[in-house]
């Protein structure tokens, strides 16, 4: 396929490098423009990484060029940054988390069917070599039937390197909303859908102490839970156990672990897109390390190639709003479920996003 869709990348931070370098790995996709609302930091990035236009986002919006806007700016503005993107009728891929609250993501998905946009999210790690081996190694029953899950990201929280630290302590930060969405996506892929959480979140400092050379000694208050425990139950029966945290200096647990009637896989890192996978099947002794079935060198950016497919193919897309809503969902039950000390039934639910196909030429996403 030679048609490309003309990317416009609003937000010019810490993640931007990432995204433009995995847009260009794709052909589908092409970068034509970026925005930020610190024009002087648009224009640095757009020299710096060769894109075509530097402008506002106003600009960027307007721009009859631009089809797909990449959102890659901070949390707390998703919500107004994605209305406004599609509201210029523009598909919109944005970074997570989708919204800071379950209205807002739906309202998101409803104005998005309204003008009749797609509308994706990150995170896209789980179209990566790694995830997408251990989603076919479940399907293909190497484990038998999936029983429990483990899913931990201990750690002591971005400051010490984050160059902008602070929305990470306040409403949409924290270790649910940061990192949460590479964890409980990556389960919602292998394992599907979930049913009810229940959990407890404490805000165990009042305020972090920036470490970076730049912000050395920066105060940051704190606003949102930074050590988060979970229970989630998925529709299909397993349980898992989560444990999100920025309070922890160090933890020998692993990333993920899915348990299942045959035998137990690990799984990589979510926020990486390759291995290594390793199954333990009932009765041997030792780790089997997997080879990957699907590529590693791919990164950020897959995501929007999909939707880029999407739009030209008329497929469903894989990192969908709707996957994100549900990931939005079962983040704001745990907090839910913590402040009334019950479990809480989701209100939404998602189809499996259908796994790729084996042997995509690089580059590419279709077989
Ligand atoms: N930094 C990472 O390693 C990383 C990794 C994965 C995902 N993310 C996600 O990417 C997003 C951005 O993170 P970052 O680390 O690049 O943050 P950042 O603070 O470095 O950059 C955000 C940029 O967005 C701009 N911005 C803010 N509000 C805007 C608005 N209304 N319109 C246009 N521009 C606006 C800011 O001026 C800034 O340049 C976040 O959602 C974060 O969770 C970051």
């Amino acid at each position: 396929m030679d048609a490309k869709v003309k990317v416009g990348i609003l937000g010019c931070g810490n993640i931007f490098p990432q995204y433009v370098k995995g847009c260009r790995s794709f052909q589908v996709l092409e970068v034509v423009a970026c925005a930020d609302i610190d024009l002087n930091r648009a224009r640095d990035r757009a020299e710096e990484y060769a894109v075509p236009k530097a402008c506002t986002p106003d600009e960027l919006l307007n721009d009859p060029e631009v089809q797909l806007v990449v959102n890659l700016t901070v949390p707390q503005a998703h919500v107004q940054t994605n209305l406004d993107a599609i509201a210029a009728g523009k598909n919109v891929h944005a970074e997570k988390p989708f919204a800071l609250k379950r209205e807002d993501g739906r309202r998101i998905l409803d104005a998005a069917a309204a003008r009749g946009v797609l509308v994706g999210c990150a995170p896209d790690t789980f179209l990566g070599g790694g995830l997408q081996t251990c989603r076919k190694l479940i399907d293909d029953g190497w484990i038998g039937e999936p029983v429990a899950a483990t899913a931990f990201m201990m750690g002591h929280g971005p400051e010490s390197w984050h160059p902008n630290p602070d929305f990470f302590y306040k409403f949409g930060g924290g270790p649910l909303f940061d990192m949460g969405p590479y964890y409980i996506t990556a389960l919602v892929s292998l394992l599907g859908p979930v049913r009810r959480v229940t959990g407890s979140a404490r805000a165990s400092f009042p305020e972090r102490i920036a470490t970076s050379q730049a912000l050395f000694g920066h105060r940051i208050s704190v606003d949102v839970p930074t050590h988060v425990a979970g229970v989630l139950d998925f529709e299909a029966g397993p349980v898992a156990t989560l444990v999100m945290s920025f309070d922890v200096w160090a933890a020998q647990l692993p990333r993920i672990e899915i348990y299942g009637s045959e035998g137990t896989l690990s799984v990589p890192d979510p926020n990486t897109f390759g291995g290594p996978v390793k199954v333990h099947r009932a009765g041997s002794d030792e780790w089997n390390e997997v080879p990957l079935t699907h590529s590693a060198a791919v990164g950020r950016g897959i995501g929007a190639a999909d939707l880029a497919y999407a739009l030209l193919c008329g497929r469903p897309h894989r990192a969908s709003g709707q996957l994100a809503h549900h990931v939005l969902d079962v983040m704001e039950s745990l907090y839910d479920a913590s402040d009334s000390g019950t479990h809480v039934l989701l209100q939404s639910t998602v189809e499996r996003p259908a796994p790729l196909p084996l042997g995509l030429l690089a580059g590419t996403l279709d077989s």
